[in-house]
């Protein structure tokens, strides 16, 4: 889809030639003469809308004003958060019609936030899967104007908002094919697609290659399925030439049968998302293309299948880790961890300034914590905090979960160095503990996002998080970044409702 931003008040967005015009309007502004702002102000005297969060009213042909469709958006504290929930409201009411064009109308006082969230609240609202229809009907929206006060000081938050919205519906939309679609071999290719398209350094390792670096957990995982295994090394190099990269490692488990350990037939379909990692790695680095930050990256991807077969690995086998750890596995359906952990060996060698793998690693993190907050874990507690506040401001949120030793106890074993599987109790926090044992080299974090990455029910699908709290955290005080925080809103007269 097409984004662009533009100096817009209430009366040039009432001149604005388009099917929809979305007006987000937070409490207590004041209005001006034209028609947009009379518009506003009659709806709100009338009673018939209120500024609060979640409150819509729709005009067909509004006099004054040229867009064919006018949606009122109430925006309450006219925060991030609240333009985010208005935007997409708005924007679901006009899917499945032919609009075509839409212009959202930002309050004056709306800063990066709010344009960040207008960009991102648009993409999400009107992103429609069409992959493997037969019929194809795609979103019929091209273009949508994002109308500030100021354009120019909203610019940078524009083109990265932009970035991060691509990169976000990559990663849903690969997260959403189905899984014989989305096969470890297919996600080489993407990543392969992206790396020519973007100049990104790329490597695709095979069976051949993992066995030569000694990869033995992972390919324990992958030895039960018919598709060959996958490890993806992405680099971008836009900061200083030897500068210590950020790593990021995407678990990619393209299907998740529980292996020998099988899981329950009911909804096992949703184990597709399980390469949600994966995507999020894939969706972070498309939004790194498109704004070229001066940092350097690299995303590692481990990506296979977790299949029963007679080839499976199974209960009770001892694997040999890069690292030379041995593992007992105890449970074949604890797969994530024991792919994770040779990649997370493998980051060893770009000595890192930090690692931060991404994974739909426990059911039990979905307990904790929900499909609100992304679990995290870390061994740092300025990386911690970095990311914490990248998923604030992101509205991508996550919360720090402990790493204390004495959650480790129950991964002991008498048969190898490490079990894979600890007991029932802190679940999200034992699989952590297990990843902490391979991630001693540098500062590390670990993003549980079980429960955020995708949603069940009727709205199926995937979420393409964390792409927006790792793009932030990735381009936080980068050039990019640099531009001024929102001006305070100006107190003088000028044509409000914009
Ligand atoms: N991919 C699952 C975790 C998962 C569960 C993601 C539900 C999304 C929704 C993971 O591989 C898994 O099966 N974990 C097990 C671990 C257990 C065997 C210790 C789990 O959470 O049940
Ligand atoms: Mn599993
Ligand atoms: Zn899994």
């Amino acid at each position: 889809m097409d984004f662009e931003l533009k100096t817009l008040d209430a009366a040039a967005a009432a001149a604005e030639k388009c099917d929809v015009l979305v007006v987000v309007v937070p409490e207590g502004q004041s209005h001006g003469q034209d028609a947009v702002s009379h518009l506003v102000a009659t709806a709100l005297e009338s009673g018939h809308f209120e500024a609060k969060p979640g409150k819509l009213l729709q005009a067909w042909r509004a006099e004054g004003v040229a867009a064919a469709r006018v949606v009122l958006a109430g925006a309450g504290d006219g925060s991030g958060r609240r333009v985010m929930a208005a935007v997409q409201a708005a924007v679901a009411t006009v899917r499945g019609t032919p609009a075509r064009r839409l212009v959202v109308l930002l309050p004056a006082t709306a800063g990066d936030d709010a344009v960040r969230a207008a960009v991102c609240a648009a993409a999400d609202a009107s992103y429609v899967y069409v992959a493997t229809k037969s019929k194809p009907e795609g979103r019929a929206l091209r273009k949508v104007v994002v109308g500030v006060w100021d354009a120019a000081a909203r610019r940078a938050a524009f083109d990265r908002a932009r970035a991060t919205a691509a990169g976000v519906e990559l990663a849903r939309e690969m997260a959403n094919l189905p899984p014989n679609v989305a096969t470890p071999t297919r996600l080489g290719e993407e990543a392969k697609k992206l790396a020519k398209a973007h100049g990104f350094g790329c490597q695709v390792m095979g069976q051949k290659e993992l066995e030569r670096l000694g990869m033995g957990s992972f390919l324990g995982v992958a030895r039960g399925s018919a598709q060959p295994p996958r490890f993806i090394v992405l680099r971008h190099d836009g900061g200083p030439k030897g500068e210590a990269p950020v790593v990021l490692v995407g678990k990619g488990i393209t299907f998740d049968t529980g292996g020998i350990s099988l899981k329950p037939g009911p909804e096992m379909d949703e184990m597709k998302f399980d390469m949600s990692g994966a995507a999020s790695v894939l969706g972070a680095f498309r939004a790194l293309g498109e704004a070229r930050p001066k940092v350097n990256v690299v995303g590692l991807i481990a990506a296979c299948e977790n299949m029963p077969d007679g080839h499976a690995y199974k209960p009770g086998d001892v694997l040999t880790s890069m690292s030379g750890q041995t593992i007992e596995v105890l449970n074949t359906d604890a797969e994530g961890r024991l792919i994770l952990c040779d990649a997370l060996t493998y980051a060893e060698r770009f000595k890192p300034r930090a690692v931060i793998d991404i994974a739909t690693l426990t059911g039990a993190c979905v307990i904790a914590l929900g499909a609100v907050r992304s679990g995290l874990f870390a061994s740092d507690d300025a990386l911690a905090a970095s990311l914490q506040a990248a998923g604030e401001a992101a509205l991508d949120p996550c919360w720090r979960m402990p790493l204390d030793d004495e959650y480790a106890e129950g991964l002991k074993t008498n048969f190898a160095d490490v079990a894979n599987v600890a007991g029932r109790a802190a679940g999200a926090v034992t699989a952590a503990k297990f990843l902490h044992r391979f991630a001693q080299a540098y500062p590390w974090a670990h993003l549980d996002i079980a429960g955020t990455a995708w949603k069940g029910g009727a709205a199926k699908g995937a979420t393409g998080r964390p792409v927006g709290l790792l793009v932030e955290y990735l381009m936080a005080g980068t050039s990019a970044a640099a531009s001024p925080a929102a001006p305070a809103p100006r107190r003088r007269a000028r044509p409000a409702a914009a």
